[in-house]
């Protein structure tokens, strides 16, 4: 199955996938070069993914999208009072309705849940929406955590994630990077959902002939 990861970042969503070949798009250099210390045998490119969805969904049976959401957030916009206003980024729903009309194969599109009703309707699964083509379970798997905003957050992400994030030297607050992963049981259930359906089609297709 090949698979497209877009606003790749660390990989969390990604850790448990196998059987697969990945191409993974990150804007960001240094996490770009970081993903592919934690996944070698993948593809990463360093890209605008937004565009790169546009340019290259047909090569792919699955792709995964999870685009930038602090113009989304609520606790952003929490802060409202004491933070630079900025339109909330639109992207997001212009890659679900692209996925959702030119996409034949299947894709899943995450974000926090925003301050808003969400302009298109999505499953609510924890902390998180999903918009997707095919049919996510109640319940993810995803681990539970209880890490807030403190002197040693990092350190506890480190640990929960199976990752250094020390080792990151670019320009991007580190504990915004880790807050950013997706937790890697719920990666792998989504995961194995879209698997499942690639490989009962394929095998009715092998059966058909
Ligand atoms: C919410 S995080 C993705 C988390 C990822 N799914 C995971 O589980 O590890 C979003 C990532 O998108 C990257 N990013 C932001 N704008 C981008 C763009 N236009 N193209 C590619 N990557 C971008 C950020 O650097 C960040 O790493």
């Amino acid at each position: 199955m090949k698979v497209l990861n877009l606003y790749a970042c660390l990989g969390g969503n990604r850790l448990l996938w196998n059987d697969c070949e990945v191409t993974a798009v990150e804007l960001d250099e240094e996490l770009a070069r970081l993903y592919k210390e934690r996944f070698p045998n993948d593809t990463v490119i360093i890209a605008d993914a937004h565009q790169y969805l546009l340019d290259h969904y047909k090569e792919f049976d699955f792709i995964w999208s999870s685009p930038p959401c602090p113009s989304h957030s609520r606790a952003r916009f929490a802060r409202k009072e004491t933070t630079t206003a900025i339109y909330p980024d639109l992207k997001l729903y212009e890659e679900i309705l692209f996925l959702d009309n030119y996409f034949n194969g299947k894709y899943v599109v995450e974000n926090v849940i925003p301050y808003y009703e969400p302009l298109i309707s999505a499953k609510k699964i924890g902390r998180h929406l999903y918009w997707s083509n095919f049919k996510l379970p109640n319940d993810l798997g995803e681990r539970k955590h209880s890490i807030m905003e403190s002197k040693d957050e990092t350190k506890k992400w480190c640990e929960f994630h199976k990752f250094d994030f020390y080792q990151y030297k670019g320009d991007q607050r580190i504990d915004k990077i880790a807050r950013n992963l997706v937790d890697y049981e719920a990666g792998k259930t989504i995961f194995e959902c879209a698997k499942g359906i690639y490989n009962n089609k394929k095998s009715t297709q092998i059966n058909l002939f």
